[in-house]
């Protein structure tokens, strides 16, 4: 390859690459920091013991994956408000949160039914007899 083609392929990949680069830096970042301090919640909360999030976590309450196309954000507001009695045994109350921290939360489940899940999780199967959670 004589030199002037091989500076200007060299060139012409820079350019590429530069371009890439900087378009790169413009996109959106995909995870805003309200999703991130929902996730903090989340954590703090250590809800995933009695919670899923696609599968992994407890089972005594449900899967949360796409909880934010089931309630609205001021229906999820007032559960953590008066949070009820958990079932079956009904002794101890569902965790309570601030106003602040169920925005955080609810950012972060609005996040969560952005990602596809192909139709996951699936609809519970109820079992004759069995404690309703
Ligand atoms: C000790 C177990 C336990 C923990 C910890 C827990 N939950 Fe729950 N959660 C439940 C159960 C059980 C229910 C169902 C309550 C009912 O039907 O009255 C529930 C219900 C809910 C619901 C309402 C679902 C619906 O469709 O009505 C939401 C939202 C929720 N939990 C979110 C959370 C979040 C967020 C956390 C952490 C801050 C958390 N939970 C921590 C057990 C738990």
């Amino acid at each position: 390859m004589r030199f002037h083609t091989f500076a200007i392929l060299s060139a012409l990949s820079f350019a590429i690459f530069s371009i890439v680069v900087i378009f790169s830096w413009r996109l959106d970042k995909t995870i805003s920091e309200e999703v991130v301090a929902g996730k903090i919640v989340w954590q703090q909360y250590n809800c995933v013991s009695c919670h899923t999030i696609f599968g992994h976590g407890g089972y005594v309450g449900k899967d949360l994956t796409s909880i934010a196309s089931e309630m609205t954000i001021k229906e999820m507001e007032e559960f953590f408000s008066s949070p009820s009695l958990i079932p079956p045994h009904k002794k101890v109350f569902h965790q309570s949160l601030r106003k602040r921290e169920v925005e955080a939360i609810y950012s972060y489940f609005e996040f969560l039914s952005t990602i596809p899940t192909l139709g996951w999780p699936p609809v519970p199967v109820e079992i004759e007899g069995e404690d309703k959670p």
